[in-house]
């Protein structure tokens, strides 16, 4: 079987975390920090702050930006459930909204959401490829959206306007005009999930940049002792002589990553590089073998904007029912090939029917996924492998809709 996303994991990554579980130093230390030091050189930042997860990241924006009951934050249909669960988390009330036919978030639907009860807009990097930053900026910023805006908390007052905020969790490596992702948002939160481009096993990272008004340094602190149930000081610290003492200032999560995991990512981030190149080529032979055919809708991922990281080959199938879309996936895993569908809109989760959502109202969002399919793309999948897939979906394809 072809699987879809698995790791690589290979001796490098082995010496690595033995390195780490020998050293007696397993928990948050200093492969976590090399990591944080590392990831921000690559994303040319100066402050980044290392978790146990994306979702982990976008709970402590939101609870740095403190978002309670009767705020809304707008966030897209079509995305994975953690965008949304975040909000309500904070006993917040998330604004779903269409997308475009790329799979971003509509600056439009988000402009029609916008009430004075709305305090951020979370956008999703869909498969990596950037959403239109510029345009969400240009709308946040515009006087009649900022004349709405009405802030609750001392950050928000001094934010003074609705918070972007991006879950980047596909698009580590990603550039939008020139730049990595993490540049365009107030904050945005990485991934670096077991199927990620560059993963730690489960993790995560908040790159943060509002430098005008904040200083970076001293909200990684906060978030640092956010991530520890509101310690002061973390294990490391307190493990030196006579420094025992801490206090806790916060009730506070408790998300910190661990140097096992910066033991993973520190492997993973020093050949990302060649990850991206080789995540092209498949992207590549993908899109030049199906565009020979009038049912493949491939995916853009390259714009005079926008450069995707390469996280999934979103194919859709032209004309293609959901019915049809569903038996070929069947057809495509009998020839031993591994694919899947992201996403299963939120409006079609049974938690989010239950509070009123009907993915009717999402037109774009269901046309979308009514016809997807995500192919293999993982660092290992040879080029015999890339023909298998290839072969497996053209047959399938044309054995049902034709
Ligand atoms: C769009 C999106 N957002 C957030 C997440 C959550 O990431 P994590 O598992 O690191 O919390 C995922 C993970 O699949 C995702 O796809």
């Amino acid at each position: 079987m072809i699987p879809f996303s698995p790791p690589r994991i290979d001796e490098k990554t082995i010496a690595s975390v033995t390195e780490a579980l020998k050293s007696g130093w397993i928990t948050t230390g200093p492969k976590t920090m090399l990591f944080e030091d590392n990831l921000a050189n690559f994303l040319e930042t100066d402050q980044i702050v290392c978790l146990n997860s994306a979702t982990a990241g976008m709970q402590l924006i939101l609870n740095w930006l403190g978002i309670k009951e009767g705020d809304e934050v707008i966030v897209p249909a079509y995305t994975y459930c953690a965008t949304a669960n975040v909000v309500i988390h904070r006993g917040a009330t998330p604004i779903l909204v269409d997308v475009n036919a790329d799979f971003n978030i509509s600056v439009d639907a988000i402009r029609k959401s916008i009430t004075p009860r709305t305090k951020a807009i979370i956008s999703v990097d869909i498969a990596g490829m950037p959403v239109d930053y510029d345009l969400i900026k240009e709308l946040i910023e515009s006087p009649e959206i900022k004349a709405l805006f009405s802030p609750n908390t001392k950050i928000q007052k001094k934010i003074g306007r609705i918070m972007m905020i991006s879950d980047a969790a596909h698009s580590i490596g990603a550039k939008y005009k020139g730049q990595f992702t993490g540049h365009q948002a107030d904050m945005s939160s990485y991934s670096f999930h077991a199927v990620k481009n560059l993963t730690t096993a489960e993790g995560g990272a908040v790159m943060f940049n509002i430098a005008d008004k904040f200083d970076h340094a001293e909200i990684k602190r906060q978030f640092k002792v956010s991530s520890l149930h509101g310690q002061t000081k973390d294990a490391l610290s307190k493990s030196k002589i006579g420094a025992w003492q801490y206090d806790v200032v916060e009730a506070g999560f408790k998300c910190n990553m661990t140097d096992l995991q910066a033991a993973i990512g520190l492997v993973e981030l020093e050949r990302y590089k060649g990850t991206l190149e080789k995540r092209k080529a498949i992207f590549d032979a993908y899109s030049e073998a199906f565009s020979k055919y009038d049912w493949a809708n491939i995916p853009v991922y390259e714009t005079a904007d926008k450069t995707t990281s390469y996280h999934l080959y979103l194919l859709r199938i032209n004309n293609s029912t959901e019915e049809q879309r569903n038996e070929i996936i069947q057809r495509i895993g009998e020839k031993q090939v591994a694919v899947n569908v992201h996403y299963l809109p939120i409006p079609m989760l049974t938690f989010y029917k239950n509070r009123g959502f009907d993915i009717k109202d999402f037109p774009q969002t269901f046309e979308n996924y009514k016809c997807e399919i995500s192919l293999p793309v993982y660092y290992d999948l040879t080029n015999q492998h890339v023909e298998t897939v290839i072969n497996a979906v053209i047959e399938s394809v044309e054995d049902v809709i034709s």
